[in-house]
C-alpha cells in the first residue's frame, strides 16, 4: 500500500497542520512548521504485532514483573518492570535519574537479567567510574555510548537484553528525521520507536527524560501518551531527599510514593521516613503539630509548623511551603472564623518540615492547630498527633485509612490522637474525638 500524506509539525510546540502556515496556530511562533518525514510513508505496512483473541483466554497476570532490586522503585512500579513495557523517568537535571537507572540495571544484572544501558550523554568511562562508586558494577551489564536512536535499537536487537535503558530521550536522535536532538518531533518519534522496540522484543524499556523549569517533561505531551508508565523523580536541590511518583501507570496504582536519599554512595532507600521527618523536631515548641498523612498506601507522620507574626501591611501574607497556598488561605479563614483566633493584621507562614508534600486534606486539622498554637504561643502536647479534614463550617471530617495512620503514629511513640468523631479505637492510643476545630483547639 502506498500512501502519501504530508503533515506539517511545529518544531516549538508540536502542533500539527495539514498545510504549511507561516505562523503556528498553536504557539504563535513564526516559521516553525516543518514537513514531518514520518508522515510521508510509502513503506509497506509492518506485520501486526498481535491478532485478536477471546478476552477470557488472556492470562490476567500478563507478563511477569522483574524486580528492579531498588526497593523504593519497585514499590512505585508495583513490584517491578513488566516485560515489553515502556517506562519514562522524568526529572530535573542533577536530580539523580542516571544514578537511579544505573543502580537498578546493576542490581538487575547481578540478579541474572541481561541489561543494556544506552548512554547518549556520558562516555562509557564516566559510566564505569560511577558504577564503581555506586557498587553497581555487574560483570554482565552492557553499555553502549551512542546518540543515534536507530543504532541504539539495532544494538538492542543484536544483544537481545531483558532490560534496556536510554539516557536520555532528549539526547538521542534519528539522523534521517528532521529536527535536532531534543526537538519536539525527534522526542515524539523517538518514544514511538522505543515503544515499538519494547513490544517487538518484549524488552522492558526505560527512557530517561529531562523536565523543564516549570516541572513538565521537555517535549510534546504526546510523549506521555506513548509510554506505559511515567515516573517523576523530584526533590529539593538543597535536600538529599528524593521522591519518586508515578503520574501514569498502566500496570499498577499511581499513588505510591518512593522515598530515597542521595548519599555519597548513590541513592539509598528510606525505610523509615516518619522517623527521618521527625528527627529534628523541637518538642514543646508552639506552632508545631504532628500530622499523620497518607501517601499512596503508606502512612507518614510529618511535622507541620506555623509562624504567626504581626504586620502593618494592609494585606497580610499567607505563605505555604510544601502544600497548596489556596488551602492555607482557606484554613486561615476557618481558624479565624470558626475557632475565634484573631489573625487579621498578622502574617501567617505554614510549612511541612523535611521536604515532603502534604497534598492531602488529612493534614488540615494539624495545620489549623499549628496556626492557632503559633498565634496564641501555647504548644500542643508533644505526645499528640492530629488527623482530620476541615470543612468550611469548622467541622472535623473523617479521612481514609485513619486506623493505619494512627498505628504508624503509635509506632513512633505517640500515645494521644485528636481525631474525627467516628474514629474506631486503636489499641494503646488515647483518642480524643472532636466534632469541630474549636473543641480540638481547646483539648490540644
Ligand atoms: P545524576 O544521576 O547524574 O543526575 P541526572 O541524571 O538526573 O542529571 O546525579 C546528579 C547528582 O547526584 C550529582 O550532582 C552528584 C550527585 N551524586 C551523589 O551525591 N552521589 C552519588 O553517588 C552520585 C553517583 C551522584
Ligand atoms: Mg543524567
Amino acid at each position: 500500500m502506498t500512501r502519501t500524506l504530508v503533515r506539517y509539525t511545529c518544531s516549538a510546540c508540536g502542533q500539527e497542520s495539514p498545510k504549511w502556515l507561516g505562523r503556528c496556530p498553536g504557539c504563535g511562533e513564526w516559521g516553525t512548521l516543518e514537513a514531518s518525514a514520518a508522515a510521508t510513508r510509502s513503506a509497506p505496512r509492518p506485520e501486526p504485532l498481535s491478532s485478536p483473541v477471546p478476552l477470557a483466554d488472556v492470562d490476567p497476570l500478563g507478563a511477569p514483573r522483574r524486580p528492579t532490586e531498588v526497593p523504593e522503585l519497585d514499590r512505585v512500579l508495583g513490584g517491578g518492570l513488566v516485560a515489553g513495557s515502556l517506562t519514562l523517568i522524568g526529572g530535573e537535571p542533577g536530580m539523580g535519574k542516571s544514578t537511579l537507572v544505573l543502580q537498578a540495571l546493576g542490581a538487575m544484572s547481578a540478579a541474572g537479567a541481561r541489561c543494556l544501558l544506552v548512554c547518549a550523554e556520558e562516555s562509557a568511562a564516566q559510566v564505569r567510574l560511577r558504577a564503581d562508586r555506586l557498587g553497581a558494577l555487574a560483570p554482565d551489564l552492557l553499555v553502549v555510548c551512542d546518540t543515534s536512536l536507530p543504532d541504539a535499537c539495532a544494538h538492542a536487537e543484536a544483544a537481545r537484553p531483558d532490560v534496556v535503558a536510554i539516557d536520555s530521550i532528549q539526547a538521542v536522535q534519528d539522523p534521517d528525521a528532521p529536527g535536532g536532538p531534543g526537538s519536539v518531533s525527534q522526542v515524539r518519534d523517538g518514544a514511538v520507536r522505543a515503544q515499538r522496540l519494547a513490544k517487538e522484543l518484549g524488552v522492558a524499556t526505560i527512557l530517561i527524560g529531562h523536565v523543564t523549569k516549570d516541572g513538565s517533561l521537555a517535549g510534546p505531551r504526546t510523549l506521555e501518551h506513548v509510554v506505559d508508565t511515567v515516573l517523576s523523580f523530584e526533590g529539593d536541590r538543597h535536600h538529599a531527599l528524593r521522591m519518586l511518583r508515578a503520574s501514569k501507570h498502566r500496570f499498577g496504582p499511581t499513588d505510591e510514593l518512593g522515598l530515597m536519599e542521595m548519599t555519597g554512595d548513590g541513592l539509598v532507600s528510606v525505610a523509615d521516613p516518619s522517623s527521618m521527618f521527625l528527627a529534628d523536631r523541637r518538642v514543646g515548641a508552639s506552632g508545631s503539630v504532628v500530622a499523620a498523612v497518607l501517601e499512596g498506601t503508606r502512612p507518614l507522620c510529618v511535622e507541620v509548623q506555623s509562624l504567626v507574626v504581626p504586620t502593618a501591611a494592609p494585606a497580610p501574607r499567607r505563605v505555604a511551603q510544601s502544600f497548596d497556598g489556596g488551602r492555607l488561605s482557606m484554613l486561615v479563614a476557618i481558624v479565624q472564623q470558626r475557632a475565634d483566633v484573631g489573625l487579621a493584621g498578622h502574617d501567617v507562614f505554614a510549612s511541612v518540615a523535611g521536604g515532603v508534600r502534604a497534598s492531602e486534606p488529612g493534614a488540615d486539622l494539624a495545620i489549623a492547630l499549628a496556626i492557632a498554637s503559633a498565634r496564641e504561643d501555647t504548644p500542643v502536647r508533644a505526645d499528640t498527633v492530629a488527623v482530620g479534614e476541615l470543612g468550611l463550617g469548622g467541622e472535623v471530617r473523617q479521612v481514609p485509612h485513619i486506623g493505619r495512620r494512627l498505628v504508624e503514629a503509635q509506632r513512633l511513640g505517640f500515645t494521644r490522637g485528636i481525631v474525627p468523631g467516628s474514629t474506631p479505637d486503636v489499641a494503646g492510643m488515647d483518642l480524643v474525638r472532636v466534632g469541630d476545630l474549636d473543641t480540638a483547639r481547646r483539648v490540644a
